[in-house]
């Protein structure tokens, strides 16, 4: 078979991890480049040879036939344009999470890549980080019994680098970090407690970026503005109109009842999950890199586990998640091998998110998540296949 030739749109940034599909002659290469960056283009050809493809209109790429395949790995606003163009050229994609900004973008692109035919894969990488995947062998193995709740803290310590000096801080771009990060961790809940989020409330806030010093609106969001504490940060967004932690409760349609805590001004960068069930509970310590699992499966009033799992570090990036998960989309391409991600899944992520923000923003009350016809969940839960 020859190797798939790929193309990323979004070459700069997140682009990078398209890198991992960079295999001439053994399954995959990459071929060309787009960005609005001139900068990224030019690193683009040093990585990968003066011969590949670039430029900063995704069309000119997508009209090209000796391209079968993309990454789609520009900013949110531009996943569903980009990624409903390359769908309909027939290209297979993989589309980094969030899926898209709205529940109707996603809808649109899980319908258009079931008309087309062309594959759709979603970039949700912790569904290949090795300690999601130990606490789902832990519960999968039964030993903590049937999960009822599932409780996520998110602590994010760069969140005034990442995400409020660019265009995440804006809801016309982003419509909230419950999308940009919680997507993640919206989609880990759905997954290790096996099932979808049937209703949301929200409460949440914008109390400590607001306060920071912003630059001039005809600046251009340039180098991010590390420092510490947080309140000492210059160069902000001059809109700053998205929460900086936000928690939301989600009952699920199993039954299981979840929490989920986002601080984007914490001192540590950390995901701390846990997943009680009805004989036990499971939470990890770390969440890539070394890590621990740690399990409670008799009663006592201690904080000693009954067992820990020891997790070694990975070499790659996001702890040897990236690696994997593309690798899991060239297999899926080129074999149709099973995926441990889900479009369906990234969409009710995203759909939680939304309805989340929705519920913080106004009355705080309970917001139902759309269901999906049964044809659209039959098609992607079969692989895709016509
Ligand atoms: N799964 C993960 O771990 C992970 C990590 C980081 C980012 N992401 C996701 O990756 C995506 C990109 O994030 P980022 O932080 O790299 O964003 P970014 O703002 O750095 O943009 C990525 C690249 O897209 C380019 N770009 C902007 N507009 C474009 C256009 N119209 N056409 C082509 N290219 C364009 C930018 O110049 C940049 O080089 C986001 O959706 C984000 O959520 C995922």
């Amino acid at each position: 078979m020859d190797d798939l030739r790929i193309g990323v749109i979004g070459a700069g940034g997140r682009g990078g991890l398209a890198n991992y599909a960079h295999n001439p002659g053994k399954g995959s290469r990459l071929v060309a480049g787009v960005d609005v960056n001139p900068k990224a283009l030019i690193k683009f050809k040093e990585t990968y040879g003066e011969e590949v493809f670039v430029t900063d209109d995704y069309r000119k790429l997508l009209e090209r036939k000796d391209i079968d395949t993309v990454f789609v790995t520009s900013p949110d606003f531009l996943h569903e344009e980009q990624t409903l163009a390359a769908l309909e050229a027939g290209k297979a994609v993989y589309l980094e999470k969030p899926m898209a900004i709205t529940i109707e973008s996603c809808d649109r692109l899980l319908n258009t890549a079931m008309r087309t035919g062309s594959k759709l894969y979603l970039g949700h990488n912790m569904r290949h980080f090795p300690a999601i995947l130990k606490m789902k062998e832990v519960i999968d193995s039964g030993i903590i019994g049937k999960v009822q709740n599932a409780w996520c803290r998110h602590f994010i310590s760069y969140g005034g680098d990442a995400y409020f000096f660019n265009w995440n801080s804006e809801r016309r771009f982003s419509t909230g970090l419950l999308l940009q990060k919680g997507a993640h961790d919206i989609d880990v809940i759905h997954w290790l407690a096996g099932g979808y989020t049937k209703s949301v409330v929200g409460m949440g806030m914008l109390s400590v970026y607001d306060k920071c010093e912003r630059r001039d609106p005809s600046t251009p969001a340039g180098i991010p503005p590390w420092g510490w504490p947080p309140l000492s940060q210059k160069g902000l967004s001059p809109v700053i109109d998205v929460e900086d932690s936000s928690m939301i409760m989600m009952q699920l349609d199993n039954g299981v009842q979840a929490s989920y805590l986002q601080c984007h001004y914490a001192p540590n960068a950390e995901r701390n999950y846990t997943f009680i069930g009805t004989q036990g509970r499971v939470e990890n310590i770390g969440d890539f890199g070394k890590c621990e699992i740690h399990v409670w499966t008799t009663r006592g009033n201690r904080a000693e586990p009954d067992i820990i799992h020891y997790l070694k570090p990975l070499e790659g990036s996001h702890g040897g998640s990236d690696r994997a998960i593309v690798q899991s989309f060239i297999d899926f391409v080129r074999f149709g091998a099973k995926t441990n991600t889900s479009p369906i899944a990234a969409r009710n992520a995203v759909a939680t998110g939304v309805l989340g923000h929705d519920s913080m923003r106004g009355d705080g009350g309970r917001r139902d998540i759309p269901q999906l016809p049964k044809n659209v969940i039959e098609y992607f839960e079969n692989g895709q296949k016509k």
